[in-house]
């Protein structure tokens, strides 16, 4: 299985509640290595940028106000299959439907403030990726 990359947020209801470190150590466990990682305030222009995919749901709009809200953990995992592998860790977006064990099913607070975002494709990856880092600032 190839080793690739994933994109992963940490949210601010994950950092108020200073999970940022269980939830990193259970991306580890998960296989995954962290190669970048940054805390960062989202401005509102980031924000509505990276999710310009959902602009038009409902929701857009208290999205934004939600990750602007405080402090967010931006990171580049790496690891066999990353994608999936992250996504499987994270569990379901809705925290009701997660699995045992997920980080959402975890600690998630509700469908929005679901404490961490991970890409849904390879290609959505390198996408995310590039938003917020710069290559240099991954090491693998
Ligand atoms: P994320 O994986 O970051 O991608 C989009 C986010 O929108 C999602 O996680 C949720 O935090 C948020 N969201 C809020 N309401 C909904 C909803 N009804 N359906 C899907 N995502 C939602």
């Amino acid at each position: 299985m190839a080793v690739t990359r994933t994109f992963s947020i940490i949210k601010p209801d994950a950092t108020r509640r200073n999970l940022t470190g269980a939830i990193t150590k259970m991306l580890e466990e998960a296989g995954l290595r962290v190669v970048a990682s940054k805390r960062i305030h989202m401005t509102r222009d980031q924000a509505e940028g990276f999710y310009a995919v959902h602009k038009k749901r409902p929701f857009f709009g208290e999205l934004c106000d939600f990750m602007t809200s405080g402090p967010v953990v931006v990171q580049v995992l790496e690891g066999e299959d990353a994608v999936k592998r992250n996504r499987d860790v994270m569990g379901a977006t809705n925290p009701a439907d997660a699995a045992e064990g997920t980080i959402r099913k975890t600690f998630a607070e509700g469908i929005e403030a679901n404490s961490v975002h991970g890409s849904d494709s390879e290609e959505n990856a390198k996408i995310e990726i590039d938003f917020f880092f710069k290559p240099e600032e991954v090491v693998g």
